[in-house]
């Protein structure tokens, strides 16, 4: 998606090899033009995929995860972070392993509202290791429903989680492909679609 790569290249700031900060449209203030155009890019990539609903993480997740639940009329659950829980027969609780904070957390949806017959799109804003998107997977999986696919906004190609999703049968389709964050600048992976 150029109008997303150009955003990087304007406003994303490379911490070190492994991290880009999108402070300034993603992670903190968010550009609802940018997020409006990414939710019809995820809607028109998954158009085939009959998805009935939207799945996503708090919180950096959820505004790109809106805008696509809007494009496909459907409604958008956001799981929940915890660190601590009283176990709970009404949710499904994943934990999943943080790379970058290097720290566990909880997970968790309401029952009520992922049910057996629905089709699911997992949205994240970032894809490094998997961790989260695998954690989500397993959250729908719990409910018997499908993971119908899984849309990131900017992959870390140079990290395992694309093959990781890949290799378990995932369709995954990511806005922004990061080949590279060495020398304080991203380079992308090139789309042969272009
Ligand atoms: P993984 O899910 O792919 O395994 O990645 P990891 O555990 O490393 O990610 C932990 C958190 O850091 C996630 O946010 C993820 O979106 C974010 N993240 C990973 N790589 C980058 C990066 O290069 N830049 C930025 N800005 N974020 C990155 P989170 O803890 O769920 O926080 P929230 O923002 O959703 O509240
Ligand atoms: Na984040
Ligand atoms: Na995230």
């Amino acid at each position: 998606m150029k109008q997303l790569e150009q955003k990087i290249i304007e406003e994303g700031i490379v911490l070190n090899e492994n991290v880009l900060k999108v402070d300034s449209f993603l992670n903190h203030q968010v550009d609802p033009q940018l997020m409006y155009s990414i939710g019809q890019t995820f809607a028109a990539l998954f158009e085939a995929q009959k998805i009935t609903k939207v799945l996503t993480l708090e919180s950096s997740g959820i505004a790109p995860a809106v805008m696509a639940a809007l494009q496909m009329n459907v409604p958008l659950v956001f799981a929940r972070k915890r660190k601590s829980l009283t176990l709970k027969d009404d949710l499904y609780t994943e934990s999943i392993f943080s790379f970058t904070k290097q720290e566990e957390s909880e997970v968790t949806v309401s029952r009520k509202f992922i049910t057996a017959e629905d089709r699911v799109l997992i949205i994240d804003d970032f894809l490094a290791n998997g961790d989260a998107a695998l954690g989500l997977a397993k959250i729908v999986e719990q409910a018997q429903a499908s993971v119908a696919g899984i849309g990131i906004v900017i992959e870390k190609a140079f990290q395992p989680g694309r093959n990781k999703l890949v290799e378990l049968g995932y369709l995954v389709h990511s806005l922004a492909r990061i080949a590279s964050l060495s020398e304080g600048k991203a380079t992308f992976v090139a789309d042969p679609n272009r």
